[in-house]
């Protein structure tokens, strides 16, 4: 189909000065990768983010990995995560030998809360997931933390899609032991189609994250006579020696980091752009029709990544066939609840109680939403979607 509004895949366009600094980057950049542009990346996110550490990688699907290799998971160590989530958010933990416990989400907030995640807990949770799903930050994410804290589980906040955003005045991904970023080709920045950032606070990770993301390369912990005997760095994990954990090459290339920096300048004016935008949207459309219910947030606490409604009355499927056939609008359905995955069920963990999390996402919509959107394709947007509920 050949969609008026495409959703598209790629977020936003690029201002002069990111097109400048990714050629500078280009010509004077020695090495390509692990070098200056990286460290000026990682210093700046943890500055904006308000963490000690932030680590620059290929993407948040790798943050994830490293995550779960450092939750260091033995036989039968649980993990409780949404099944309302992108498929990442979970899978690098079943590949470091964890169980999945599906928790649901609030049909409110569309994000998983400290009862849902209280009502899953055994003696065997090892770590919980969370996820600030379309890029709101979960309001219960203190009592979260200070709940997986009291009980010695390890916090994974997925912020993929919701950078920027606060909750108390403290930012999405500070609250957990882990906080995880992308900048995806979608998401409210992109790093050139992938990158991602992972945070943590604790000493201990911050020391093995980069040999943990780069090959196991450290410096040798003693003087050498000659600089190039026994080999030029060190391949060992001392923190992880005898767990059986292998490092891995998943770094952010300098080009990307250089990108990054600048990006980081405007990424709270994009958000502000977006809220502005969802805003006006949600309150233009619902003068119309109660059809769709959205879920409104006036404050930096959702960043509106991504624009998304329930219709009620089980008119989901006519309004996206009206939308999309009859307006040239690519209106979309996510995220396909994990636990109902072929993939997932195969893995055995397709049993899962959460009623929210089903019922939501055989109702809802998510509209095209990138911030490269023009002024004319969002008054198209708006006045298709008018037109619609007014027919239904
Ligand atoms: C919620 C969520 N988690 C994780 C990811 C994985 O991010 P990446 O593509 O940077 O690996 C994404 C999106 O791509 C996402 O939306």
């Amino acid at each position: 189909m050949n969609f008026k509004i495409p959703f598209s895949g790629r977020a936003h366009n690029y201002t002069e000065e990111e097109e400048q600094i990714v050629l500078k980057a280009m010509r004077d950049a020695i090495p390509l990768t692990q070098g200056k542009y990286l460290a000026e990346f990682q210093v700046e996110f943890a500055k904006y983010i308000g963490s000690p550490y932030a680590f620059g990688v290929n993407n948040a699907t790798s943050a994830l990995y490293l995550s779960a290799q450092m939750c260091q998971f033995e036989n039968g160590d649980e993990v409780i995560c949404p099944s309302h989530t992108f498929t990442a958010s979970l899978y690098p933990f079943i590949k470091n030998g964890a169980t999945p416990v599906w928790a649901d989400i609030d049909m409110e907030s569309r994000v998983v809360n400290l009862e849902s995640i209280k009502a899953v807990t055994t003696s065997k949770t090892k770590a919980v997931i969370v996820v600030h799903l379309y890029g709101f930050a979960i309001p219960d994410i203190v009592e979260i933390a200070d709940f997986c804290k009291e009980n010695n589980i390890l916090l994974i906040e997925d912020v993929a899609q919701a950078l920027g955003t606060e909750v108390n005045r403290k930012k999405a991904g500070t609250f957990g032991d882990f906080g995880v970023f992308s900048f995806h080709s979608h998401k409210n920045i992109t790093t050139l189609g992938e990158g991602g950032m992972l945070v943590v606070k604790d000493d201990k990770f911050a020391n093995i994250v980069p040999m943990l993301r780069h090959n196991g390369h450290t410096a040798w912990s003693f003087d050498r006579e000659n600089y190039w005997t026994p080999a030029m760095g060190n391949v060992d994990l001392p923190e992880l020696n005898g767990k059986g954990i292998l490092p891995n090459n998943f770094s952010l290339g300098e080009v990307e980091s250089a990108l990054g920096v600048e990006l980081l300048k405007r990424i709270d004016k994009i958000n502000r752009e977006k809220r502005g935008r969802a805003l006006h949207f949600i309150d233009a459309v619902s003068k119309i029709s109660p059809l769709l219910k959205f879920h409104k947030v006036e404050t930096v606490q959702h960043n509106y990544h991504l624009l998304v409604a329930e219709v009620i009355d089980g008119k989901r499927d006519v309004f996206m066939k009206k939308m999309s056939e009859e307006k040239g609008i690519q209106v979309v359905v996510q995220y396909y609840p994990l636990h109902r995955y072929d993939f997932y069920k195969k893995l055995g963990f397709g049993d899962a109680k959460v009623p929210n999390s089903d019922s939501f996402f055989d109702n809802m919509v998510s509209f095209p939403f990138h911030h490269s959107l023009t002024e004319d394709e969002f008054s198209y947007l708006l006045q298709s979607t008018k037109e619609v509920l007014k027919e239904l």
